[in-house]
């Protein structure tokens, strides 16, 4: 599947990220390569990492083993904390194991410990986009009042904000802070945040002949929220991918969107 082809969110800078995305978190070594091998196979044409998850070089080893264009893989990764003060170096450096001359995406992974760096560690940010080694740039695990402190500060909009998000954490009015601003919500951990089981997922799997896990992956997508799964698993991985055959109806997202209580 072209990359065209899927429901993509659009970020500032005329981005397209695709709102299906693979996760790798402890997707190491050659279980990492071939997980993401597997799921560009697959037709996922979004890839997550971060300096923290220690797979750099095998994602960018997957990406350039995949065949595909450079420009039909949309790739995220994420400064660590720790790295605080060495932004720009630890772009090269990740940049260096993807063997890859920019990022789509670069995060700041987790607010900086000391609320003093929030606004240096975000323009440096910016100053990598400026300077082309990532198209987009953006944060995770951010609240609100902490997306408003950059905003406020530099005038410029996080793309994207990435954080752990399921149907029992389904927040209509997080949600709306995020479009409000402009910010795409970007959501991790879907199934690690979620009863397979519930019997409102598998009543609504059952009616479209799916399983409750792509119920709710389409379940975000039908949202506009960007989701990234992960799995290391071979059926798993084309299973959570194939989720464009059918959609919710607007009953069911409602009913779905009630599991966040
Ligand atoms: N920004 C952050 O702070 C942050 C934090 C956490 C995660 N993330 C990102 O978000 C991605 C996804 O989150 P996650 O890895 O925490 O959790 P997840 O994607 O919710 O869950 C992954 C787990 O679910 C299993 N699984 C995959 N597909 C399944 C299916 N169809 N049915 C049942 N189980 C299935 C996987 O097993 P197998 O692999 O054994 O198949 C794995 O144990 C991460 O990989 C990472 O890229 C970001």
């Amino acid at each position: 599947m072209d990359t065209l082809d899927q429901p993509t969110a659009l970020l500032p800078g005329d981005v397209r990220m695709p709102l299906l995305g693979f996760g790798t978190w402890q997707a190491t070594g050659e279980a990492g390569h071939a997980a993401v091998l597997a799921a560009l196979d697959a037709g996922y044409r979004h890839v997550d990492t971060a300096t923290m998850y220690g797979n750099e070089a095998e994602v960018g080893r997957a990406v350039r083993d995949s065949g595909l264009r450079r420009e039909d893989v949309f790739v995220t990764t994420k400064l660590p904390p720790d790295r605080v003060g060495r932004e720009r170096e630890t772009i090269e450096s990740s940049l260096r194991a993807l063997g890859l001359d920019h990022v789509d995406l670069w995060l700041v992974h987790w607010p900086p410990s000391a609320a003093s760096d929030s606004i240096p560690v975000w323009r440096e940010l910016i100053a990598a986009r400026d300077e082309g080694l990532t198209r987009a740039v953006g944060v995770s695990n951010y609240g609100t009042a902490q997306l408003d402190e950059l905003i406020q500060a530099t005038g410029e909009v996080p793309a994207v904000n990435q954080i752990r998000w399921g149907p029992s954490l389904y927040d209509r009015r997080r949600h709306a802070e995020h479009r409000d601003r402009g910010v795409v919500l970007e959501g991790y951990s879907p199934f690690k945040t979620t009863d397979l089981s519930d019997p409102v997922l598998t009543r609504i799997a059952a009616a479209h002949d799916v399983s409750p896990a792509q119920v709710v992956l389409r379940w975000h997508v039908d949202h506009g929220i960007v989701v990234i799964p992960k799995s290391v698993t071979p059926e798993r991985i084309r299973a959570n991918a194939d989720i464009w055959g059918f959609s919710l109806t607007a009953e069911e997202m409602r009913d779905i969107d009630a599991l966040g209580g």
